[in-house]
Order: C-alpha cells, then structure tokens, then sequence
C-alpha cells in the first residue's frame, strides 16, 4: 500500500511538471486536478516569473532626471546620476537585471507607470495618501521635508508666515506644490507660480520672478551649496517629514516584494549607508 502511494505520487509528479510546462505558456490552461501535497511539489518556484517586466531581464525605471542630487545627468560625462541612480542600479543587480532609466516629465510620471512605459517609478517620490491609491509603494527608502528656498539676497523671508504677499515657485503637482496650496488654506496669502520642473522653478528665484521656492529640502540645501551667492535655505517647523518609496504597478506586487526584500538586504549590510554617504556625508 506504502509502495502504491509512492508510485502515484511520482506519477503526479511528472504530469504535474508536464503540465506546468504547458501552463506556462498559456495563463489560462486549467491547472491539474491534484491532491494538495501533490500540488505544492508541481509548481516549481523557478519556473514562475515572480513578477513582470517591460523588458525582459531590465529593470526600467521612469525619473524624472532634473533633481540633483537626486538624479540629473553629470554634465562632464553626460551620463545619468544621483542617489536614486545609484541606489536602483544596486536594487537591479541585486534583481539579476539590467538597469535603464526613462528620464520623464513629472507631469505624468504616475500615468506612465500606470501605462506599462517603465516597471518602478524612483524619482524622490513621496508617499502620499493619494498617489498610493494608484500605485503601490515600496517601504520609505529615504526621510526628507520641504524647505523654503530663497534669494540670497533677500533678508525678508524667514519662515513660512513671511511667505505671505509674496510669488512662490513650486513643482507642479510636487509636495511643495501641496504644502504652498496647504499654506494658503492656512491664511498665509502667497501667490503660487508653478512650473513643469524643478529647475525653472530655482532660475525663478534667480531671475526675482518669484521670492521663493518650497521644495525639498536636500535639493535646496545643494542649490543653496553651490550658489551661496544667489539661494538660502530657510526651515520652518510648519512641514512635516515626509518619506520617499519605490513605485510599482498595483499589478505587480511580485516586483514590489523583490524590491522590498533587496531593500532591506542593503539597509542591513551597509550598502544603502554606503550610497547615502556619497551623496549626503557632509
Ligand atoms: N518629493 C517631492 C514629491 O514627491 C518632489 C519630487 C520631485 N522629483 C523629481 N525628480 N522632480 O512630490
């Protein structure tokens, strides 16, 4: 009798990998009526992709690439980089796949990932209540607030309440396009100037079209690095922490939970401390 259950375990066996073989060519072909313990040894984890991609073997990444230090492109080398950059490019490897980024327009950048044009969104990306109803996010991989940028210039601006009266650059439909319209509900009554991207929203600054930008606050502590001359930085307790993640296709959980794992692993072993002190050691 112990015999006979053997041999029909083993012939399950065959006809279940046969059959998987069959499966997995086509989604919707039955699976073998099986008995549960036969089932769990047919479907060999390998075989199953975990998760999808747009490309096969490369994980492609939408950015909006004009975030520095974020991402942007090195202008010697011309090539993308940034913390984002670096910190995908160690998440794919770690994957087995191949890194690409699609530098997009924020403006769109979450209908792209909705449309199948790139797997992961990773563009210093908030998680916000309404952007996870379309798409998933991946554990916070980074802690950052909003800041007032300011002219170097200009001693008038201080903190938020000194905002009031004044032209305010934002990023549209960025966090700080949020935190100006949430200033504005609070009475303090500034002008919003929005623009497609960050960068035009600093030469606003520049140029005095606005007396100030709200963006977050790494960005502008390295335009202010950089250009002591031209920005300041002002803090105010008025923004609250906010937490950058991974997007991901609500589809595509498998990749999700890869992304996670990975992360976790490089938090774990120094390597995200290792890319965060590139860009952030001092
Ligand atoms: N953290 C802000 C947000 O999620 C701004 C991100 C903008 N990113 C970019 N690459 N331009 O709204």
């Amino acid at each position: 009798m112990k015999k006979m259950k053997g041999l029909l375990l083993v012939l399950l066996l065959i006809v279940g990998i046969a059959f998987a073989g069959c499966a997995q060519e086509e989604k919707s072909v039955q699976e073998p009526k099986t008995t549960p313990a036969a089932e769990e040894k047919t479907t060999p984890a390998a075989e199953e992709k975990p998760y999808d991609l747009v490309t096969d073997g490369v994980l492609t990444v939408g950015s909006d690439i004009a975030y520095p230090p974020f991402e942007y492109t090195d202008e010697k080398t011309g090539e993308y980089t940034g913390f984002d950059i670096d910190l995908m490019t160690e998440v794919a490897k770690r994957l087995g796949l191949e890194v690409k980024f699609v530098n997009t327009a924020w403006d769109g950048i979450i209908p792209g990932l909705q449309a199948k044009k790139y797997d992961v969104i990773c563009s210093a990306m908030t998680i916000t209540e309404e952007r996870a109803k379309q798409v998933d996010f991946s554990n916070p991989y980074f802690e950052a607030k909003q800041v007032i940028l300011t002219s170097a210039k200009d001693e008038s601006i201080n903190g938020v309440k000194d905002l009031a009266g004044k032209k305010v650059a934002v990023q549209q439909g960025t966090t700080g396009d949020f935190a100006a319209v949430k200033l504005t509900e609070k009475g303090i009554q500034l002008e919003i100037i929005r623009f497609e991207g960050t960068p035009e929203a600093l030469m606003a600054i520049q140029k005095g079209d606005a007396a100030a930008a709200i963006i977050d606050n790494f960005v502008a502590y390295l335009a202010a690095k950089k250009d002591p001359e031209t920005y300041r930085v002002v803090e105010d307790p008025e923004f609250e922490p906010e937490y950058y993640g991974i997007a991901v296709h609500k589809d595509n959980k498998g990749l999700l939970e890869a992304i996670n794992k990975v992360l976790e692993e490089m938090k774990k072993d120094g390597t995200y401390d290792q890319i965060y002190n590139k860009w952030f050691g001092q």
